[in-house]
C-alpha cells in the first residue's frame, strides 16, 4: 500500500477525481487530497474528506499544519503526485516552478514520480505554450494520461477530456507498482505516416493512421516496458504511460529512433516512412501555372537499414519491422528483412479490402530467420500482442 498525493485543480473533471481517489482505495492505497482553490469551486472539500477519511489539504496557510512544514513532510511521505484534472494553470505553474500555493510547492518538493491528467479546452491544449509546458515536464520525466476526445464541457467536441478514472487508476498503478514480461526493458516504436513538405501549404504523405504502431506502443506499456513512442503525424491518442514524441518528416524520425534506439531494448518500424522528398522545400506557395511541374524528389534516410548497420553483428535492439505489399508480401518481406538487417519483419497484404492502412484490422505474416507464421485477418491489438511474444524471445536476458 502506498500513499498518494491526488492533486485536484479546478476544472469540470474535478468531479471524475472522486472516482480516481475510490480507485487508488481499491488498490489498497491511501489517498491525500489537496484541492486548490478553484477546485474547490467545482467539488467540495466534503467529499474527498469523506472518500479519503483525511484532512483534505487546500493551504499551506492553515493555522497548525506547519509544525512540521506540512508540503515538505508530505513531499517525503508520497509514492506518487497525482494531479487529475490537471489545467493549464497547474501545468504551467509546474513546467515554469512558480511554487504559489500547496500543489505547485508539493510539486518543487517531492522526489516522487508525478503522473498528469491533463483536461481542458482544444484550443487551450494545443496552444503552443500548453504544448511547450507539457514537453518541459515531459522533459523532465512527468508522465501524462492523455486526455480524450469528444463532447467537450464548453460545448466544443475535440481533444481535451479528462481521461477516464479507471484509465487514471491504471496509470497510477503501473508506476506504483511496475510488473509485466517487459519489466525493466525500454522500447521505441515508430508509427504512423511521415508528411514530406513540398512547399508552406503541401506535402507529400501517405495513408498510414498510426494504428498498428500504437497498438504495439499500448501493448509494450501493458507489459510494464518503458515505451518511447516516435509518432508521424496522427489523429489518435497516444496510450497513457507512453513518452510521445512527435515528428513530421522522415528525417525528424530518423532523428528521434537513433537518438534512443542505442539504450533501447528493441525498436519496432511500424511507421510508413516516406522513401522519398523533396530535394528542397519552397518557402511560400508555389504557383500553379499552365506548364506541367516538375519535382525532383531525392531518398530519405532508411531508419531500420541504418539501425541494422549501426548494431553490427551485435544482437542489440532487436529489430522490427514492417513491410506493406501487394504481391506475394511472404517473399518480399523476406528480401527486406534480410537487407535491412532486421530479426523480424512484420509483411501486411494491403491489396485485400478493410485490412492494413487505416484499418483496425490486420492481416500478416511474421517472417524471421528461422520461418514464417501466418497471423490471419484479426484486430491490430491482437497482432500486436503476437508480435510482442515473438520479440519476446528474441531479447537477450536482463542483467540485474
Ligand atoms: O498506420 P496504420 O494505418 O495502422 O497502417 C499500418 C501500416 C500498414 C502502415 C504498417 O503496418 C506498415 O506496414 N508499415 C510499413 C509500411 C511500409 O511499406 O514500409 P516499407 O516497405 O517502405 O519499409 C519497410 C520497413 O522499413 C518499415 O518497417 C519502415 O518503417 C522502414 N523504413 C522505410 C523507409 C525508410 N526511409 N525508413 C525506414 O525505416
Amino acid at each position: 500500500m502506498a500513499l498518494v498525493a491526488l492533486g485536484v485543480t479546478g476544472g469540470i473533471g474535478a468531479y471524475k477525481a472522486v472516482e480516481v481517489a475510490r480507485g487508488l482505495q481499491k488498490h489498497g492505497h491511501d489517498v491525500a487530497a489537496i484541492m486548490t482553490r478553484s477546485a474547490r469551486r467545482f467539488v467540495g472539500e466534503i467529499t474527498f474528506e469523506a472518500i479519503t477519511r483525511r484532512r483534505v489539504i487546500t493551504s499551506q496557510w492553515r493555522p497548525g499544519a506547519n509544525a512540521d512544514i506540512e508540503h515538505i513532510s508530505l513531499a517525503s511521505d508520497i509514492a506518487l503526485l497525482l494531479v487529475a484534472p490537471a489545467t493549464a494553470g497547474a501545468i504551467g505553474r509546474f513546467a515554469g516552478g512558480i511554487a504559489d500555493d500547496f500543489l505547485s510547492a508539493l510539486y518543487l518538493a517531492t522526489r516522487a514520480p508525478v503522473l498528469m491528467a491533463p483536461a481542458m479546452n482544444t484550443n487551450m491544449l494545443e496552444h503552443p505554450a500548453v504544448r511547450a509546458n507539457l514537453a518541459t515536464l515531459g522533459a523532465r520525466g512527468v508522465q501524462f494520461v492523455e486526455p480524450g476526445a469528444g463532447y467537450l464541457a464548453c460545448g466544443w467536441i475535440g481533444k481535451g477530456r479528462l481521461a477516464e478514472p479507471d484509465e487514471i487508476v491504471e496509470a497510477a498503478q503501473r508506476v506504483l507498482q511496475p510488473s509485466g514480461s517487459l519489466l525493466g526493458r525500454l522500447i521505441v516504436v515508430a508509427a504512423g505516416p511521415t508528411y514530406e513538405d513540398i512547399d508552406d501549404v503541401r506535402y507529400i504523405g501517405n495513408r498510414s493512421s498510426g494504428k498498428m504502431g500504437y497498438a504495439v506502443a499500448a501493448e509494450a506499456v501493458r507489459r510494464g516496458a518503458r515505451v518511447i513512442l516516435v509518432s508521424g503525424p496522427s489523429s489518435l491518442t497516444p496510450p497513457s504511460g507512453a513518452e510521445l514524441i512527435r515528428v513530421r518528416s522522415a528525417a525528424q524520425m530518423h532523428t528521434a529512433v537513433l537518438r534512443h534506439a542505442l539504450d533501447a531494448d528493441m525498436v519496432v518500424m511500424a511507421a510508413a516512412v516516406a522513401d522519398y522528398t523533396p530535394e528542397r522545400r519552397t518557402a511560400g506557395k508555389i504557383e500553379k501555372a499552365d506548364a506541367p511541374l516538375e519535382l525532383a524528389l531525392v531518398r530519405t534516410p532508411d531508419i531500420l537499414a541504418d539501425l541494422g548497420r549501426a548494431r553490427g553483428g551485435g544482437s542489440a535492439p532487436v529489430l522490427i519491422g514492417f513491410a506493406a505489399e501487394s504481391g506475394d508480401p511472404a517473399e518480399r518481406g523476406r528480401q527486406k528483412l534480410l537487407r535491412k538487417g532486421a530479426d523480424l519483419m512484420i509483411a501486411n497484404d494491403i491489396s485485400a479490402e478493410g485490412l492494413g492502412f487505416d484499418s483496425d484490422l490486420n492481416a500478416a505474416t511474421l517472417i524471421s530467420r528461422d520461418g514464417t507464421e501466418a497471423f490471419p485477418a484479426g484486430l491490430k491489438t491482437a497482432l500486436a500482442a503476437v508480435i510482442l511474444d515473438r520479440a519476446e524471445a528474441l531479447l537477450a536476458p536482463q542483467t540485474t
